[in-house]
């Protein structure tokens, strides 16, 4: 006999955390957000006592709090119980380790439960966290790993092969390299240890470490135009940025499943993939697999998620495949559909309704600002291809740029806003905030430039329509956005010139149905060398070996004069012009003889 059909549950209707936006954003202050919080008795602050402990104390450890979805099919779960204890253990290797406040523990790890238990027992024991993405190259993790002095490295035996052994000699800071799901490779790891058996032997029982809101926690490379990756260095306090927002953007309550599909190498990924959602006590889905369509809504069915957050390259991957691979999904479960990384066509935004009969909602921000910043709610109306308003608590202007990228000031030194809707400008934001990046590490000046009197620059064009919603424009630098990540194209461009036939590089990214832009490098050759397809093809494949699928050109051209600045400065911004069929805009800075020799 067949079972009978039980028909789904009805849904709870679940009412919105924000209701009415000019009201809560109207009554909000950040001093009552930090309220929402526990603290620590003698009135510090710690993003693990706020993500785990705190839900233990109040009697909830027995909930999931991670569900590890495994690569070949075997799951994990970690309750809120077992991630204090596993966390506490953690702590106690570092400690074992001589690491304490401050120092660096990098992680170089695909998204496996000792990736996330280190993140969050790296900053239970007060250090300071620092993720890099597994899909690096060797290049972006040695840069890295100097930048940010990392004494200690959790990774797997397979990657540390790959991507760290080539490049040992040059990081001397690093003194322990811990092995997950790797014992019998530790012994030829120099600085290699078995972290099962370090956390089998360690103490469960620590508490968290005694921070207050300004110590740092999290350290996140990210990248700029010129020179080297930039670290922002973000604090415990803005965990009270990043739990207002999971309740407001993205409408967490209690019972939630979320799923958000960011890696933690990525900002995302721990900010809203680990912290933010710890903070309200849900349960996290987290997929060790790269995107793939079925499995995706495998997922989102059978975990019943009810809250997602996810990019506009997936969607549109998504959206590709077809709605029809939808339907044979009840994903009634799925409230909230939220997106980050990179602009959300309108097209998008709607498909979300058709296919899962939600809308996405954009969400913006940065690195930088480590929290939402502006953000479209539930509840509240959305307008297609919009980022929405910004969060209670933040301010955003416009700020006018002169002809050279540069902001306007006025006689007393401050801002000159764009005042007028529809009418572009830098997307700038008041500080302070409590997830705003306190640094970029080891570098002042940099940092004061990011600036104007209390205003952060964005670095992002945008416009703001009459009633205050704001539209991305672009990128007001020559940053690259390929699948929701930030590429800089000097790092692309300095390792493409490691190879001997290359002279010079400019890496641009060019328009991508999917990824929105990729990668794609014009280089000039060295005298001794000739243009051939055997040598792009040997130049994409140096160019992966050294960077990773994640950064390297997906596409290399040769071209001989590179357009540059009569300082000498490659000018990328030409060279997407003529790439592109579009206007090529001031030339009056172009080197006299490359316009000429162009012809
Ligand atoms: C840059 C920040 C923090 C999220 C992960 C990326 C672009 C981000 C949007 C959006 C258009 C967006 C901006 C921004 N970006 N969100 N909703 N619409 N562009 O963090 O790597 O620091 O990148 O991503 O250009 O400045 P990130």
């Amino acid at each position: 006999m067949a079972w009978a059909v039980i028909p789904p549950e009805p849904q709870p209707v679940v009412a919105p955390h924000l209701t009415d936006y000019s009201t809560i954003r109207a009554g909000f202050s950040w001093d009552a957000a930090r309220g929402w919080l526990d603290g620590l008795p003698d009135g510090g602050l710690n993003i693990v006592h706020e993500a785990v402990d705190r839900h233990v104390a109040q009697g909830r450890g027995a909930r999931v709090a991670l569900r590890f979805l495994g690569e070949g099919g075997v799951d994990r779960e970690l309750t809120y119980a077992e991630l204090a204890e596993q966390t506490a253990r953690f702590a106690d290797v570092l400690a074992g380790l001589g690491i304490g406040r401050g120092d660096r523990v990098f992680g170089l790890m695909g998204r496996l439960p000792d990736l996330y238990v280190a993140i969050l027992g790296t900053l239970r024991r007060g250090a300071v966290f620092c993720p890099l993405f597994s899909a690096f190259g060797p290049e972006p993790v040695r840069q890295r790993l100097q930048l940010g002095h990392g004494r200690v490295l959790v990774t797997t035996p397979s990657l540390y092969r790959r991507k760290v052994a080539p490049i040992r000699d040059e990081v001397p800071d690093l003194e322990a390299v811990l092995l997950s799901g790797g014992g019998p490779g530790a012994a030829d790891v120099p600085g290699g240890r078995d972290l099962a058996a370090l956390l089998a032997a360690a103490s469960p029982g620590g508490a968290v470490a005694a921070t207050t809101a300004e110590d740092p926690a999290l350290l996140h490379f990210t990248s700029g135009t010129t020179g080297r990756p930039k670290g922002a260095v973000h604090v415990h306090g803005a965990v009270v940025a990043h739990h207002m927002t999971a309740r407001y953007v993205l409408d967490l309550h209690d019972d939630d499943v979320f799923w958000c599909t960011a890696d933690p190498g990525w900002v995302t990924g721990t900010s809203y993939g680990v912290v933010a959602p710890l903070t309200c006590g849900v349960t996290c889905v987290v997929d060790e697999a790269e995107l793939d369509v079925d499995r995706w809504y495998r997922i989102l069915e059978e975990q019943r998620v009810t809250v997602w957050y996810t990019a506009p390259t997936a969607l549109r991957m998504l959206m590709k495949a077809g709605v029809e691979r939808v339907a044979g999904h009840d994903l009634s479960h799925v409230r909230h559909i939220a997106s980050v990384g990179e602009p959300l066509n309108p097209e998008v935004v709607v498909w979300g309704q058709e296919a899962f009969g939600r809308p996405v909602h954009d969400t913006w921000w940065q690195t930088e600002t480590g929290a939402i910043m502006i953000a479209n709610y539930p509840g509240v109306e959305i307008r297609p291809g919009s980022m929405g308003r910004p969060v209670p608590g933040i301010e955003a202007a416009l700020v006018a740029r002169d002809a050279d990228a540069k902001p306007l000031r006025t006689p007393d030194g401050g801002p000159v806003f764009v005042t007028d809707p529809d009418v572009e400008g830098e997307l700038s934001l008041r500080a302070p905030w409590p997830s705003m990046m306190r640094a970029y590490l080891d570098e002042p000046e940099r940092y004061a430039k990011a600036f104007v009197g209390e205003w952060y620059l964005t670095g992002d064009l945008a416009r703001r329509d009459a009633d205050g919603w704001f539209w991305f424009v672009g990128r007001g630098d020559d940053v690259i956005k390929s699948a929701g990540h930030l590429i800089g194209p000097f790092e692309v461009e300095s390792a493409l010139m490691e190879h001997p036939a290359v002279a010079e590089a400019g890496a641009i990214g060019v328009p991508d149905p999917m990824a929105g832009e990729v990668v794609k490098a014009f280089v000039a050759l060295r005298p001794a060398y000739q243009a051939s397809d055997e040598l792009r093809l040997e130049l994409i494949g140096f160019g992966r070996k050294r960077l990773g699928p994640a950064v390297a050109p997906r596409d290399i051209a040769f071209q001989q004069d590179l357009p540059k600045t009569r300082s000498g400065k490659i000018m990328r911004r030409l060279l997407k012009a003529r790439e592109l069929g579009l206007p090529e805009g001031d030339l009056s800075t172009l080197e006299g003889t490359s316009e000429g020799a162009r012809q």
